[in-house]
Formats: structure tokens, sequence, C-alpha cells
């Protein structure tokens, strides 16, 4: 790593959707470089180099991980690559960001941070919820206890949209469904702010009881699960591909409530990412606002960056850490088991 410039250098593997959005966040991170990025696809790859001003631009992600100027690389290929393109960036000595969930099923996740730490390499998943402010925000004001003793959380993420095979999210063979894309946020954030509120990092569900539809495609269009984690405190979560559901996130204590109106994505294509925090009680309703120029990708991209020019290996709570990471796929594999769908895993090389 070149100290001297107190810059990351940064490489992404996959230059599709999200990847553009966390090209955004690193130009908005100072202390990190996006150096190169490695892409199959010919034009795909241009088109991102040219929009994002990358230097050095790979025709395969193996020529991408044996860059020697690169520090981390940022995986952000379908769910079903997680696992060996990221064994690919650890065995090339590289850390690495992989996108969420980082594998399709807990046994994937494990096989990462395992080689991740025999390798002592950096390893986070990228759950950018996970680093932008209002989730710290969030466990101050429960551990202060402003809505007194939590009692139930609801966290719901999804929408319609349309059904489309040859989509990622339709196709199985690709991680497809609901839970694997956007339940695992409401997985995250209830298993984290359960946690705040047993004084922990985070806690697990003792219980968990799934119901929902699995489409045509055979992948997971709405899902729902009820999570018991002791000590009087529940959990519903929800998460669609196929209906309306209202993004949300609802704390309920013995004083009041919580309520987070933009909870997964304040900022996600472009900044400002201001969120508003909505507490409300007997005695009235305030509302906080978390003001932030940058889009919602520079939290992530700076947590990382911090951490690696820091030495860690994992970033610091409330950003996802890798421990944490193989605990979160568990409970997804739970709520899959409990749809009727499989436990996943990938093949470790492509
Ligand atoms: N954090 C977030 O908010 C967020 C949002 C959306 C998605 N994600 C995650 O990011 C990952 C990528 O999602 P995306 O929506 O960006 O996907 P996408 O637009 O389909 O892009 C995927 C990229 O992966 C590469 N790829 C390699 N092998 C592939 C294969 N066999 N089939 C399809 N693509 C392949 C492609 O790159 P080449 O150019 O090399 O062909 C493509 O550019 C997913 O794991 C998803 O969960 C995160």
């Amino acid at each position: 790593m070149n100290t001297s410039q107190r810059q990351v250098a940064w490489g992404i593997l996959g230059p599709g959707t999200i990847a553009h959005n966390f090209a955004v966040g690193l130009a908005e991170t100072p202390v990190a470089k996006l150096l190169a990025v490695g892409g199959r696809t010919p034009d795909r790859l241009a088109a991102f180099g040219e929009r994002h001003g990358v230097e050095r631009l790979y025709g395969s992600y193996e020529e991408l991980v044996a860059d020697p100027d690169l520090d981390v690389i940022y995986i952000a290929t379908p769910h079903s690559f997680h696992l060996a393109h990221g064994l690919l960036a650890i065995e090339a000595g590289k850390g690495l960001m992989v996108e969420k969930p980082a594998g399709l099923g807990a046994g994937d996740v494990e096989a990462l941070v395992e080689a991740a730490r025999k390798a002592d390499v950096f390893f986070m998943e990228a759950y950018k919820c996970r680093c932008h402010p209002q989730t710290e925000r969030l466990a101050e004001l429960l551990g202060e206890g402003a809505i007194g003793r939590l009692e139930h959380i609801e966290a719901r993420n999804g929408g319609m949209l349309e059904r489309d095979p040859a989509s990622r999210l339709f196709d199985p063979a690709l991680g497809g469904g609901g839970i694997l894309d956007i339940g695992c946020y409401p997985v995250t954030t209830v298993r984290l702010i359960a946690g705040v509120a047993k004084g922990l990092p985070y806690a697990e569900p003792v219980t968990l009881e799934a119901s929902g539809e699995i489409g045509p495609t055979g992948v997971d269009e709405i899902a729902f699960a009820e999570l018991d984690f002791g000590d009087g405190l529940t959990a519903s979560i929800a998460c669609a591909l196929r209906r309306e559901i209202e993004d949300t996130l609802v704390l309920t204590g013995s004083k009041g409530t919580i309520r987070l109106p933009v909870p997964w994505r304040p900022g996600r294509n472009a900044g400002p990412s201001d969120a508003r925090i909505v507490i409300e009680k007997d005695d009235g309703v305030r509302e906080e606002w978390l003001r932030d120029p940058r889009q919602l990708f520079a939290f992530e991209a700076e947590v990382a960056t911090q951490a690696i020019l820091e030495g860690l290996k994992t970033p610091r709570w409330p950003a996802m850490t890798a421990e944490e990471s193989i605990l979160n796929a568990r409970v997804i594999d739970r709520w899959r088991d409990g749809m009727g769908l499989p436990v996943l895993s990938s093949v470790r090389s492509i």
C-alpha cells in the first residue's frame, strides 16, 4: 500500500449496476482511489472506465486481482460468484469488500471468512445501511432508553418488479429471490437492534417462522418471518420482489416508537443521504435529521478504507464484521429453509 499518499487503491470486479454506485461513493472518499476495474464484457468495461475516469481496465478478473498496486477488491458480481471471486482476490493477496450477501449460504461465507483470515487480508460484507450514521444514532437512542424497553421491531424492504426470468433476481441459478437480495437488510438490522437492546453488538433469534410465496421461476417473490429474540423481544420482517410493501423500520418500546421513513437507501444514487428519525411518545412527536451531502455508498467506502489504513482485518461495529457476516448468513439460511427453499452453496472456482 502506498501509505505516503494515505490513499487506499481499490479495484472493482464486475462493473455492473451497483458497481457504478460504489464508484461514485469511492470518488467522494478522499482516502480512497479507484485505480482499476476488471470485467469480462468489453463494451461494459470501457463505458464504466470512461464514466468513472478509471486508469486501468482489465479484460479479466484474474488480471485485475494480479495488479500489484491494488490493496482491496470490491466484488460486485451476482451472489452466486461471490465465493469464487472472493477467493480469487484473497489468493492474490488482496483484501476484499464483497457485496451482500457475501455468499449463497452460510457455508460460502464461512469459507470466505476463513480464507481471508488465513491469508491475513481485510474482509467486509458491503451492508451500506450499517455504515450510514442513522444506524449508530438508532443504537444511541435505544441505549439512552428513548422509548423505554424495546418490545418489537418491524422491518420491511421491497416492491413490485416485472417478473423477468432473464434477471438474476428471478434466476435460482444466480441466487435469485427476495430473501438473498433485499431480505438480508431486515435480517442484519433486526439482529443489530435486538443486540443493542440486550446490551450486545448483535443477537440471534431463538425461533424464526417463515411464510410467503415462491414464484414460477422458483425464487421467493414475497417472504415474511416472525422472529423471537427472547426476553419479550420479537421482530416481524418482510421482503418482496413482487408486492408493494412499504419500506419500513419501526421500533416499538414500552414508552414509544422510533421510525425510520427511509431505512435502507437514503441517498442511494446521489447525495445528499439525509435521514430522518421520528420518535413518538405520549408527550408528542420529535424528529431528528441526520444530514450529509454525500451519496450513500461513500459511508461504506470510507469505513472500509479507514479500517484498511488502520491495519484492521474487518471493520468496526456497527459495520458488518466478518464474524457477524457468518451469523447473519445463518439466519438467512433459516429463513430460506422455513420457506421450503434449499440452503445453497456456490462453487469455489469458475
Ligand atoms: N448494496 C446494494 O445496494 C446493492 C444493490 C444491488 C445489488 N447489490 C449486489 O451486488 C451484486 C451485483 O448486483 P448488480 O445488480 O449490480 O448485478 P448486475 O448489474 O447484473 O452486474 C453484475 C456484474 O457481474 C458480472 N458477472 C460475472 N459473471 C456473471 C454472470 N455469469 N452473470 C451475470 N453477471 C456476471 C458482470 O460483469 P462483466 O461486465 O464482467 O460481464 C456484471 O457487470 C449482487 O450480489 C447484489 O446483491 C447490492
